[in-house]
């Protein structure tokens, strides 16, 4: 039985046998995320004494401007995936194609694709606030023996066999969903060792949270609108309170363990909304429902998304899920964009 302060380690091993295709090689490539997670914590954790911070100069495939950190975190995710040649393809937020990985002896025997947001929050950095990292782990549907396609990328959520996300916070921790349950570990960096701290996370049902970029509010659709103006309303258990890091990966954790909802919506600025289905989306719509919680774009579930580019965008809503479908409420009583 997993038990608190049991080490990812031991809880990987311990859960391996549970895991439906159990070959091994989903463990290893949950530890080898385990050793990036330590490697970037060390690099965020020192930011403000190297020569870190700051642009890097260069935009990524998505037109934003590159911090050194989103650079560098996106090497070494890439490196330790690599270099243990144990995925058969990589896709990331900082990269406009995806990476057919082989090695010279490996003959494209490997199983799994891995989508990640490398950095996520990275506005963030300059100023000492949380960001994270997300991952998003598929089978591939080509066959094995065989280089990677965009197939294999273009999943629906469903799909996903593992997703998590890690917080570099006022402690940093992994958390993550292999399709039974969400479970979060917690790093002890004196031993650089990360604990069961969090077993069995689930979002109340209900929370009092509303997570939203409210300087956009009057470029969302009517029904976000009527939904800000419900949760500012006095009634009740109302009105509900505000918080909202620019962190996805932050703001999911805090609602997830004090109840709430994040929203970023379409808006006139970005028609499809700004964060990315496959490697943003996708992984915390898993681990929300996986901790009892829903994800929408407002009229559909995240999960049911047929996938048409690597980097496509959608509004996004997701937490506590009497929230959530709150939220579809409202939208389904107004018309579309
Ligand atoms: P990234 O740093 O990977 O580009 O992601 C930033 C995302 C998300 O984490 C955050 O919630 C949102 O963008 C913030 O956007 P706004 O600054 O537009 O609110
Ligand atoms: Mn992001
Ligand atoms: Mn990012």
């Amino acid at each position: 039985m997993s038990q608190k302060n049991q080490t990812l380690g031991e809880f990987i091993i311990e859960n391996q046998a549970s895991f439906k295709y159990s070959s091994g090689e989903l463990s290893r490539l949950i530890n080898s995320i385990r050793l990036a997670a330590k490697v970037v914590n060390h690099a965020v954790n020192k930011a403000g004494l190297v020569d870190i911070l700051g642009h890097s100069g260069d935009t990524n495939t998505q037109g934003e401007n590159q911090q050194k950190l989103d650079v560098y975190a996106n090497e070494k995710f890439i490196q330790m995936l690599t270099n243990r040649n144990i995925v058969c393809g990589i896709a990331s937020e900082e990269e406009q194609d995806f990476m057919a990985i082989n090695s010279y002896d490996n003959n494209h025997q490997n199983k799994y694709v891995v989508l990640i947001d490398p950095l996520d929050g990275s506005s963030n950095i300059d100023v000492n606030v949380s960001v994270g990292t997300i991952f998003s782990i598929y089978r591939r549907v080509t066959p094995v023996g065989s280089a990677v396609t965009i197939e294999d990328f273009l999943q629906k959520g469903t799909e996903q066999v593992a997703a998590g996300y890690i917080i570099y916070g006022t402690s940093t921790m992994l958390v993550y969903t292999t399709g039974d349950g969400v479970n979060g570990f917690t790093l002890n960096p004196a031993i650089g060792t990360f604990y069961l701290s969090h077993p069995n996370m689930r979002f109340p049902t209900h929370g009092s949270i509303y997570s939203v970029n409210e300087g956009n509010y009057i470029h969302f659709p009517q029904g976000i609108k009527n939904y800000i103006k419900y949760c500012q309303m006095e009634e009740e258990d109302r009105p509900y309170t505000s918080r909202y890091i620019g962190s996805l990966v932050s703001d999911f954790h805090r609602n997830m363990i004090k109840g709430g909802i994040y929203l970023y919506p379409q808006s006139s600025t970005y028609p499809e909304g700004k964060l990315r289905l496959l490697y943003e989306c996708n992984p915390m719509a898993f681990l929300a429902e996986q901790a009892h919680g829903k994800a929408s774009d407002g009229y559909r579930r995240i999960l049911d998304i047929q996938p048409e580019a690597l980097h496509q965008r959608v509004p996004f809503v997701c937490g506590s899920a009497a929230m959530v479908e709150d939220v579809k409420r409202f939208m389904s009583k107004e018309h579309k964009l």
